[in-house]
């Protein structure tokens, strides 16, 4: 295994808290045993060198793949399953009655292997199955890395994974394949989603939408970046909309215009809305 000097890693832990605001300061071991295999593939002895070609690099191939190796993808299906039964009995009953004639706008922000976008899409699927109600809806799912953004896109997942979806939602959203291996999520449901790569440390489109989920993320972020993430999240939302974060990530009062609603789920206020134009 290739070690880190110090410097090299207060430079790359710099670099990852600069560009994409992940906190590495404690990740020492961690940096080493992902990141050794890349260098020596590039015939490389040193993260020196590697910094070196990171920096110089202009068609961003080298970060993508420091990206990929660095972040934490860690994700399952139903996670955190009090939210998707707050979606069901408050959240959604709301927004289909705000937004009678309009789509319904969806952001999944950080959504790594797309088990939570998926997990959303079915909910969303069976609460219009159940209340009658039918709506637009669109559903954006982002993330910095896109190794697993293209495995979000294919919707493939091993077969253990089942197993955190409800039985009785299994044979409308899931295939199971010849081999048994793996589960395909089905094509309908697919089609409300749309993934593409997007680092939220950048400014991005002036988009508004009326649900967002940033689970788990900012808890990998270091103080400022995780400020400029809640405004971010906050200025994303339209008015009546929802935001929800991880249950280990609860924002205290002065840290947001957004009222907490339930652990972990914050409503944006028509009088928030104006304060922030
Ligand atoms: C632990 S996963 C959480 C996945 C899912 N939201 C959940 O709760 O199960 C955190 C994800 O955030 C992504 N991430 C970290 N920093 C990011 C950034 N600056 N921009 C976009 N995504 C980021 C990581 O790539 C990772 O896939």
């Amino acid at each position: 295994m290739i070690r880190l000097k110090e410097n090299e890693f207060t430079d790359i832990v710099e670099y990852m808290r600069m560009h994409y605001g992940i906190n590495l300061e404690k990740k020492k071991i961690l940096i080493e045993c992902r990141m050794s295999k890349t260098l020596e593939k590039q015939g490389l002895s040193s993260f020196g060198s590697y910094m070196e070609l990171l920096k110089k690099d202009r068609t961003e191939k080298i970060a993508a793949e420091l990206i990929n190796r660095l972040t934490t993808n860690y994700t399952y299906f139903f996670r955190e399953v009090s939210h998707f039964q707050i979606l069901t009995s408050e959240i959604f009953p709301k927004l289909f009655q705000q937004k009678r004639y309009g789509p319904l706008n969806i952001w999944c922000a950080g959504c790594s292997t797309g088990e939570e976008c998926y997990t959303l899409a079915m909910t969303l699927q069976e609460y219009m199955l159940q209340s009658g109600t039918c709506s637009l809806v669109r559903i954006l799912g982002t993330d910095i890395s896109e190794d697993v953004i293209s495995r979000a896109q294919r919707g493939v997942y091993p077969i253990r994974e089942i197993d955190s979806i409800p039985q009785s939602l299994r044979p409308r959203y899931c295939h199971v394949e010849a081999d048994h291996k793996n589960f395909q999520i089905d094509e309908k449901l697919k089609e409300y989603i749309r993934f593409k790569r997007q680092n939220l440390m950048e400014p991005s489109a002036a988009e508004k939408y009326d649900l967002i989920l940033c689970r788990n993320v900012m808890i990998y972020f270091d103080r400022t970046s995780r400020k400029k993430l809640v405004r971010k999240l906050e200025n994303s939302l339209n008015a009546g909309g929802y935001l929800l974060i991880g249950h280990a990530e609860l924002l205290a009062r002065d840290e947001t215009c957004l009222e907490s609603m339930h652990p972990a789920v914050y409503l944006k206020k028509e009088r928030e809305d104006k304060e922030n134009l």
